[in-house]
C-alpha cells in the first residue's frame, strides 16, 4: 500500500520533473541547482560514448527502456571485449506506471543458451574447449532480449535506438586505459597460442592491431552497423534469421561447434519474477536465477544483518570484516550447491533466503576465526573477467533499469562473424564443464550446473535496485565474474553508509567466493585490520581489482551517478 502510495507520487513528482527537461543543449554532467544531482534522466555505463548514446536517447523522449537499449548497443560497440549483440544478459525493469497506475518490476532473461548439440558430458574427455572458439559458443540472447524489452517496454521507434550505436560503429571509438590493458593481457595469450592469429583474425588484426594497440588508437569494425541496420528494420530476425544467422552457423560449425539454424530460430527470452527481500531497513530486487546474483548477494546481507554487522557506517574494522567474508563463505557454498537454470532444477531459492536458513547460517558464524570450507552452505535447503558490462538508467519519470550483459572472458570465445563485425561469447564455460573442476573464474559448481541442451548456464550477473521508504534509492550491479556479486554488494554498503556515489565506488573491496579458501583484497583495503584477519585464519592475497561497479543514487530531488574508476567509464545526463 505505502509502495503504491509512494510510487504514484514518484510518478508525479516525475511528470512535473519532465515539464523542465526538454531543451536543447549538450548532455553534461552538470546538474540543474547541485552540482553532480541530475534531474531528467541519467545514465552510467562503463563507458562514456554508451552513456552518451543512452542519455541522448532520454534527452529525445525515449523512456529509461529505450536509453537501456540504446546504451546496450552501443556498448556492443565500444565494449567489444566486455559485451555485445554475441552474447547475452539480465535486465530488471522498473516502470513507475506499469499500465494501471500501480508501479511495475520485471527481470528480463535474455541469458545464453547451450545449443541442442550440447549435453552434460560434451567437454569431458578434454578435446573440446568450454572458453575459446567454435566449442564455447552458446546461442546468444542479447539481440532477443532487447527487442523483446523495447517492444514491451519502450516508447521510441526501434530504429531511432539503433541509430546511435550505428553512428559509433561507422565512427569507431578510441581505446581507453582499460581497452589497452586488456589488450596487453590478451595479447601476451596470442603470442602463447601462435595459432589463433589466424584462427581469430579479426580479433587479432582489428580488435588487438596486431598486437599493437596503445591509448588513442582508433578502434574500428564498421560492418557492425550492417548487422545493426538489419536489427533497426527486422527486429530479431535481423539477428536470428537470414544471412547473419548463416554467418553465425557457418562461423562455429567450421570453428568445430554445434550450432544450428534452429537453435538461433528458437531463442527466446524469458520474463521472470525478481527476486527480493528486506535487508538492513530496504528492499533490495534483484536477477533470480540463472543467474546466482540476487539470491547470493541477499543471502549474504540477511546473513550478515542477523550476525549483527552494522551497515550505518563505512566499516573498515577486522570483526566487521570477518562478518562480511563469513556471510559471503555460506552465500557461495550455497550458490555452488544448490544453483542452476530453474527451467530445468529446482532452485530453494525461498529456502535460501528463509529466516530459518539465515539464522542457522549466522549462528554458525565463530566470531573468532574463520572455518575449513566444508563447514559453509546449507545442507538442505529449507572466474578475473573483462569481458561483463554493467550499465543503470534513470529516467525524468523515475523509470530504470538495471543492466548487466556480457560475452564471458575478454572478446568471448574470440570467434568472429567478421562480415557484421562482432565477436561471439564463451559463455559455455559458466557451466559445470568437468565435473570436479572449476571454471575460469576458479568457480567451484555442482552438477545442477551441468550443459543440457537449451539449458542456461548459472550467471553472477547482479542487476540490482534498492528502495527505501522514499521510493527508489539506487540503481546498481556491475561486471567481473564472481567479484559482480562481492563488488556490487560493498558498493551498496557504502552507498547505504552515506558515501557519495564515487565515493561509494572508489572505496577499495574485498572478495571471497568460499572456494578457492582466499580472501582478495584490492589495494588499500582493510589496511590496519589485515593482520587480525590473518590471526582469525584468513589466507590473504591481493587483487588489483574486485569488479567494476555504475551506480546512480537517488540524492535530494535528483540522481547522483558514478562509473567505476577502474574501467574507465563515465556517466550522462541532464
Ligand atoms: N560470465 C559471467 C557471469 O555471467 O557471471
Amino acid at each position: 500500500m505505502l509502495r503504491r502510495g509512494l510510487a504514484m507520487l514518484l510518478a508525479l513528482l516525475g511528470a512535473l520533473v519532465l515539464c523542465g527537461c526538454s531543451g536543447g543543449g549538450e548532455l553534461s554532467m552538470r546538474g540543474v541547482s547541485e552540482p553532480g544531482i541530475l534531474r531528467c534522466g541519467v545514465v552510467a555505463a562503463d563507458h562514456e560514448l554508451a552513456s552518451r548514446a543512452g542519455a541522448g536517447v532520454l534527452k529525445a523522449g525515449g523512456n529509461a527502456v529505450d536509453a537501456a537499449v540504446a546504451t546496450s548497443l552501443a556498448l556492443s560497440v565500444v565494449r567489444p571485449d566486455s559485451c555485445g549483440i554475441g552474447g547475452g544478459g539480465f535486465m530488471i525493469v522498473r516502470l513507475v506506471d506499469g499500465g494501471d497506475g500501480r508501479e511495475f518490476i520485471t527481470a528480463i532473461d535474455y541469458r545464453e543458451t547451450a545449443p541442442a548439440g550440447v549435453g552434460p558430458d560434451y567437454y569431458t574427455n578434454g578435446t573440446r574447449s568450454s572458453t575459446r572458439g567454435g566449442t564455447a559458443v552458446a546461442v546468444p540472447g542479447t539481440v532477443a532480449g532487447l527487442v523483446y524489452a523495447h517492444q514491451r517496454y519502450g516508447k521510441l521507434p526501434l530504429a531511432s535506438v539503433v541509430q546511435p550505436a550505428i553512428d559509433l560503429a561507422e565512427r569507431g571509438f578510441a581505446a581507453d586505459a582499460h581497452y589497452a590493458a586488456m589488450s596487453a593481457d590478451l595479447i601476451k595469450k596470442f603470442e602463447k597460442n601462435p595459432g589463433w592469429k589466424h584462427r581469430f583474425a579479426f580479433v587479432w588484426q582489428r580488435m588487438l592491431r596486431g598486437g599493437q594497440v596503445r591509448v588513442g588508437d582508433v578502434i574500428v569494425a564498421p560492418e557492425q552497423a550492417a548487422v545493426l541496420r538489419l536489427i533497426a528494420r527486422q527486429g530479431r530476425a535481423g539477428f536470428y534469421e537470414g544471412d547473419v544467422a548463416r554467418q553465425i552457423v557457418h562461423a562455429v560449425r567450421k570453428d568445430g561447434g554445434d550450432l544450428s539454424l534452429d537453435d538461433l530460430r528458437r531463442y527466446q527470452p524469458r520474463e521472470l519474477e525478481p527476486v527480493r527481500a528486506t535487508v538492513f531497513g530496504r528492499t533490495f530486487v534483484g536477477m533470480p536465477p540463472p543467474s546466482s546474483g540476487g539470491v547470493t548477494m541477499l543471502e549474504a546481507l540477511r546473513i550478515m544483518e542477523a550476525a549483527g554487522y552494522d551497515a550505518g557506517r563505512l566499516c573498515d574494522d577486522a570483526a566487521s570484516a570477518h562478518i562480511m567474508v563469513e556471510a559471503l563463505k555460506h552465500a557461495f557454498a550455497d550458490r555452488a550447491r544448490w544453483f542452476g537454470d530453474p527451467g530445468f532444477v529446482d532452485v530453494p531459492v525461498e529456502g535460501l533466503l528463509s529466516d530459518r536458513n539465515v539464522r542457522a547460517r549466522a549462528g554458525s558464524i565463530d566470531l573468532a576465526q574463520t572455518q575449513a570450507p566444508q563447514s559453509y552452505g546449507s545442507a538442505e535447503p529449507m572466474s578475473d573477467d573483462h569481458g561483463t558490462s554493467h550499465f543503470s538508467v534513470v529516467d525524468a519519470a523515475g523509470n530504470a533499469v538495471a543492466c548487466t550483459e556480457t560475452i564471458n572472458l575478454e572478446f568471448g570465445s574470440l570467434l568472429s562473424i567478421d562480415a557484421y563485425g562482432f565477436v561471439l561469447n564463451n559463455e559455455m564455460d559458466d557451466f559445470l564443464t568437468v565435473r570436479g573442476e572449476p571454471n575460469a573464474f576458479g568457480l567451484v559448481q555442482g552438477e545442477r550446473n551441468l550443459p543440457a541442451p537449451g539449458k542456461r548456464p548459472l550467471s553472477s550477473m547482479s542487476p540490482t535496485l534498492v528502495f527505501d521508504e522514499q521510493g527508489l534509492l539506487l540503481v546498481v550491479g556491475g561486471s567481473g565474474g564472481p567479484r559482480i556479486i562481492t563488488g556490487t554488494m560493498q558498493v551498496i554498503l557504502n552507498a547505504l553508509a552515506g558515501a557519495s556515489a564515487q565515493e561509494a565506488l572508489a572505496r577499495p573491496r574485498v572478495h571471497h567466493q568460499w572456494m578457492p579458501d582466499r580472501l582478495e583484497l584490492e589495494p588499500g583495503a582493510l589496511g590496519d585490520a589485515r593482520g587480525d584477519l590473518e590471526a582469525m585464519g584468513h589466507e590473504l592475497g591481493e587483487r588489483s581489482e574486485i569488479g567494476n561497479v555504475q551506480i546512480i543514487l537517488r540524492r535530494g530531488q535528483g540522481w547522483e551517478a558514478a562509473s567505476d574508476p577502474r574501467k574507465g567509464g563515465k556517466p550522462a545526463g541532464f
